[in-house]
């Protein structure tokens, strides 16, 4: 066992609702497999432009569904066989057989398409969703302007990568912050959402602004991040993660700014952001996950996240 290995605590997959693909690469007829949870899927958008996923081995005589699987009308066919599967994983119909045997059947997930994404909900002990994927209402608005995407896929939990969000000491350390702002957390939503508040004077280009930086985490695969105070100007950060493994996460991010900032700061944050992730890459990369770490007493926001994150766990780490 090596050192990493043993001073490791592997965190399990957590339940929740995580975003598997972008909403418009996906066109009626287009089949995907998806690789997430540690699982093996396949995602397809039928003829009338409903999104479907379901586990991806044929329950006939295992084929994987998205290679070489084609939709047919409502359903998706295998590529082995011609068995048909609808979107609800029944057998829509087998070409050579009259009868389908009653055990035909495919585990189909719950997929919602939101803020131009495509969310799929993930429970381990197989539970219905427990609440919604938020609607963000400044994307799409006439005054925010078109989103810009990103993506990566980065060697940790995701956990680690949402606790970054709380964890005020590295914005100084590692992005080079001059000052740790305190935060204020509060829980919503029966206690299911995070809402964090840092309120921060910032001195830009433009001018000094008393601004706040808000944080909204719906479990740990989404979080919106605001910024606000710089007069009628606004930016937003939406960012969706999904556990492909326990050790391997993909990121989604979505940014827009209103369009009073377009051509000012609107691209200098879209960078900036891009290049905090790429400072946090390599700790993240080499770092391994303490199931008690010594905090101490101005961790305060770090001991909140690690106590709100456990509800989104069957198993315990
Ligand atoms: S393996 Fe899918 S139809 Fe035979
Ligand atoms: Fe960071």
């Amino acid at each position: 066992m090596s050192v990493r290995e043993r001073e490791h605590t592997e965190l399990p997959i957590p339940n929740g609702w995580f975003a598997v693909a972008w909403s418009a690469g996906l066109a009626p007829g287009d089949v995907e497999r998806i690789q997430c949870f540690e699982e093996e899927l396949v995602l397809f958008r039928t003829r009338s432009g409903r999104l479907a996923m379901l586990d991806a081995y044929c329950a006939h005589l295992g084929a994987h569904l998205a290679e070489g699987g084609r939709v047919d009308g409502e359903a998706i066919r295998c590529p082995f066989h011609g068995w048909r599967w609808d979107a609800s994983g029944e057998c829509a119909g087998i070409p050579y057989c009259e009868q389908v045997p009653p055990r035909a059947r495919l585990r189909a997930w719950d997929v919602v398409e939101r803020n131009g994404l495509v969310f799929v909900w993930r429970h381990a002990e197989g539970k219905p969703p427990e609440w919604e994927v938020p609607a963000l209402p400044e994307l799409g608005h006439p005054d925010w302007t078109e989103p810009r995407h990103f993506e990566l896929t980065v060697p940790v939990h995701m956990q680690e990568m949402h606790e970054n969000n709380n964890d005020p000491v590295h914005f100084h350390f590692v992005h080079g912050n001059l000052i740790m702002p305190r935060s204020e957390i509060e829980l919503r939503e029966g206690g299911r959402m995070m809402h964090m508040v840092t309120r921060q004077r910032r001195d830009t280009p433009y001018g000094t602004f008393d601004t706040a930086l808000e944080t909204d985490s719906w479990g740990l695969g989404l979080a919106a991040v605001r910024i606000s105070g710089i007069g009628s100007a606004g930016l937003l950060m939406f960012s969706a993660s999904a556990p492909l493994d326990r050790r391997t996460t993909h990121m989604r991010w979505v940014f827009t700014v209103t369009r009073n900032l377009a051509n000012t700061v609107g691209e200098d944050f879209v960078q900036g952001l891009q290049d905090g992730v790429r400072q946090d890459l390599r700790i993240w990369t080499h770092k391994v996950h303490r199931a008690r770490p010594v905090l101490c007493a101005a961790d305060e926001t770090l001991a909140a996240f690690r106590s709100w994150a456990r509800q989104f766990y069957s198993e315990p780490a």
